[in-house]
Formats: structure tokens, C-alpha cells, sequence
């Protein structure tokens, strides 16, 4: 059974962490979990990319913590596959591919097509997409284009990921049409090399502070 787009928005972060080192994805996940955002993408650009996700999909304590679990930079077919056998629940892509979507569906996950324009989104509409990642968010004319878009696309539910911190989330997250933002921002490279998870757990529930502060 699929997790529904609700489910994976319903913090209204997606934590993005590309991970060089497996055996950090579960201290990291449960990091997430104890600052009250049980859900990670983890894009598969580095070779422990697919284990990490196996590695959190596996653990016993992050399934009762509802851990949800999905690969990113997912821009080909047999990526697809690599998120389903990983276990993934979710797959996000930087841009839009019909086979890419299908497949993802085919295999019980969720798919979350990436676009960047309108052009983008008529094709993403006509695959039958009603949710999207927007990438790259900040560099394709941040919260105002996503507001611009969101007029004619007024069925449409984004997620815009790219450029996204703490400064400016919010001007995101106050967007109608925005579920959720995905960043990088709550897991820095730095804290995961340094294995600093207490410090991933504060940025996480700041996060989590900065989400219940947003008003729509
Ligand atoms: C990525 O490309 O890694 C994600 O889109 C996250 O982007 P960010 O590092 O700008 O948050």
C-alpha cells in the first residue's frame, strides 16, 4: 500500500540528506524522529544511497516511529526499481518523466515528479500528476513564481525543494498550494560527518517551531 501525499506532507518538511556513509542513515532518521520529523528523502547520487534507505526501512524502532523513507534524484527508470527494493515509499525527481512516474506507481510508491515552469506542469497535468516537488525552487524564481503558478494550476499541490532554509521557508510555506518544502537545511552535511545528532535533533524541532508558526 502506498503512503498518500498527505502522509508524506504532513510535517510540512521533507528533510533531504544524501548520505556517504550507511551506517549514519538510521542514527540520523531516529535524530529526525526525536526532533518530530519522522520522514527523510535520501537522493540517490552516492553509493550508500540505496542501503541507507534499506538500513532505515529495516529498523525496528524507526517503523514504530512511523519513519517514512524516500530516494531522490530519482531521473531514470532503473533508479526506480533501486527505491523499491531499498524499500523506499517515495520518489522524488529534479524534473518530469512519464516513465518515470508510471514506474514509480507501477511498483505501490508514491512518485513525486519535479517541474519548473508552466510548460513543465501542462506535461506533469496531462500525465495525470496532481503533486509536484518544484525544482529548483529558490533559483526558479522562489515564492513568487510558485504563487504565480498556482493560479492556473489551481488543482495542483507543490513542493518546492531547492534553496530552502530557514530564512525563507517560511514565505514558502505560507503558499495555499504549498504542502510542504523539501530542504537540506535541517540535516547539514557537516553534522551528519560529524555524527552530531543532538544537533540534528534541535535543527529539527526549530523546524518543526518554524512549521507551527506559518499562517496560511
Ligand atoms: C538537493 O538537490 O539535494 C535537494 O533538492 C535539496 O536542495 P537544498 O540543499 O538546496 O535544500
Amino acid at each position: 500500500m502506498p503512503i498518500t501525499f498527505e502522509q508524506l506532507t504532513a510535517h510540512r518538511i521533507i528533510p533531504v540528506a544524501a548520505i556517504d556513509v550507511a551506517e549514519a542513515a538510521v542514527p540520523l532518521a531516529r535524530a529526525l524522529v526525536a526532533g518530530g520529523l519522522p520522514v527523510l528523502e535520501v537522493p540517490l547520487r552516492t553509493a550508500a544511497a540505496a542501503k541507507a534507505i534499506a538500513s532505515i526501512r529495516d529498523d525496528e524502532e524507526l517503523a514504530k516511529a512511523g519513519m517514512i523513507v524516500g530516494a531522490g534524484t530519482v531521473i531514470k527508470v532503473p533508479q526506480v526499481e533501486t527505491a523499491f527494493h531499498a524499500g523506499a515509499d517515495f520518489v522524488v525527481s529534479p524534473g518530469f518523466s512519464r516513465r518515470v512516474v508510471q514506474h514509480t506507481l507501477g511498483m505501490g510508491m508514491l512518485p513525486l515528479p519535479g517541474v519548473s515552469s508552466a510548460t513543465d506542469l501542462m506535461a506533469a497535468v496531462d500525465a495525470g500528476a496532481t503533486d509536484v516537488n518544484v525544482f529548483p525552487a529558490a533559483a526558479s524564481g522562489g515564492s513568487a513564481a510558485i504563487r504565480a503558478l498556482s493560479a492556473p494550476f489551481g488543482d495542483v499541490r507543490f513542493v518546492p525543494t531547492g534553496g530552502i532554509s530557514a530564512g525563507n521557508a517560511a514565505e514558502y510555506l505560507a503558499i495555499p498550494s504549498v504542502a510542504a518544502v523539501g530542504t537540506s537545511w535541517v540535516v547539514p552535511h557537516r553534522l551528519v560527518k560529524a555524527q552530531d545528532w543532538a544537533g540534528i535533533t534541535r535543527i529539527a524541532q526549530a523546524a518543526v517551531a518554524l512549521v507551527g508558526a506559518v499562517q496560511k
